[in-house]
């Protein structure tokens, strides 16, 4: 069994990034330039919204951070992504999820101007994605490629399982396994909340990528001997014996499934660290094809 660290890859997709980006602006080029807006104050999207900012930092990005209070009117959202789509110095822009509820979500993601939509969130971008386009590919799917790729784990031919069907996690993930790439090129089942057979077909997986957030939800009699099991999951859980108050878990129950993997994982430092890799490559993506550069 071999750990997939997502330490040791989000470095070395960072350094590149650093190198390719100290070479772009060398060249005459600005920085790359990601605006991140935040509303409220979800504990979660705080850790996350700090950490990408900070990734934009140690990259050699500028960033811009733009807190709204949580009871703001949904105008105020609208008119702060209006002034960075027309804004010819902002590359990417990111509204980080969940939204409070007075927000329609589906709305304000298709507000972004498509050429600065980092997320991959935008129905153009996951129309281009879908028709195997060049295209920004959704941060946690991209994550995982760039982890299977850095691995050089075989795909093709394989059966895979996506146990969950989110806009941002399962459905991309799915198509990106099933399509002629490499990594890709899998026979893809999706299973959801209303797979009768769940079992049954994780059971047939060579690949399992776990993103349905319940933790501890997969577990060794649901395994093939020798699978690729990839944890997307990410839930807060009360730990008293943690500074914060709570720890971080998967879907996946490691230490009975690890066992029985060729490749895992782990929960944390593993896809959670290459998710924002991957948004870093697309903001990078966007500022190299942007009009304002
Ligand atoms: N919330 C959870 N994951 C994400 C993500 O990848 N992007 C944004 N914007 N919000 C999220």
């Amino acid at each position: 069994m071999e750990i997939l660290d997502g330490k040791i890859v989000s470095q070395a997709v960072k350094e590149e990034l650093r190198l390719q980006t100290a070479q772009w602006i060398s060249e005459g080029n600005r920085a790359p330039h990601l605006a991140a807006i935040l509303v409220g104050n979800n504990g979660a999207s705080e850790t996350y919204v700090a950490s990408k900012v900070k990734t934009c930092q140690e990259i050699g990005y500028k960033s811009t951070l733009i807190r709204l209070e949580e009871n703001i009117e949904e105008t105020i959202l609208v008119a702060a992504i209006e002034q960075l789509n027309a804004d010819s110095t902002v590359d990417g822009i990111l509204v980080q999820l969940p939204l409070p509820k007075q927000i329609n979500e589906e709305k304000i993601i298709g507000l972004i101007n498509p050429d600065k939509d980092v997320d991959g969130f935008h129905p153009v971008s996951i129309g281009r994605m879908v028709q195997g386009l060049p295209a920004f590919i959704p941060a946690t799917p991209y994550g995982i490629m760039l982890m299977l790729a850095h691995y050089k784990i075989p795909t093709s031919g394989k059966h895979a399982v996506v146990i969950g069907r989110s806009n941002i996690v399962g459905r991309p993930m799915s198509i990106l396994l099933s399509q002629n790439t490499n990594p890709g090129n899998c026979t893809v089942t999706v299973c959801h909340s209303r797979t009768s057979n769940l079992k049954e077909l994780c059971l047939q997986a060579d690949i399992i990528v776990a993103a349905l957030g319940k933790p501890g939800f997969l577990t060794a009699d649901m395994v093939k001997e020798n699978a690729v099991v990839i944890d997307v999951g990410i839930t807060r859980v009360a730990d008293p014996s943690k500074k914060s108050g709570f720890a971080i878990k998967g879907d996946v129950d490691f230490d009975s499934v690890a066992p029985h993997c060729s490749y895992i994982t782990p929960v944390p430092g593993g896809v959670g660290l290459m998710t924002i890799g991957a948004l870093m490559k697309n903001t990078f993506r966007a500022a190299t094809q942007s009009k304002g550069n």
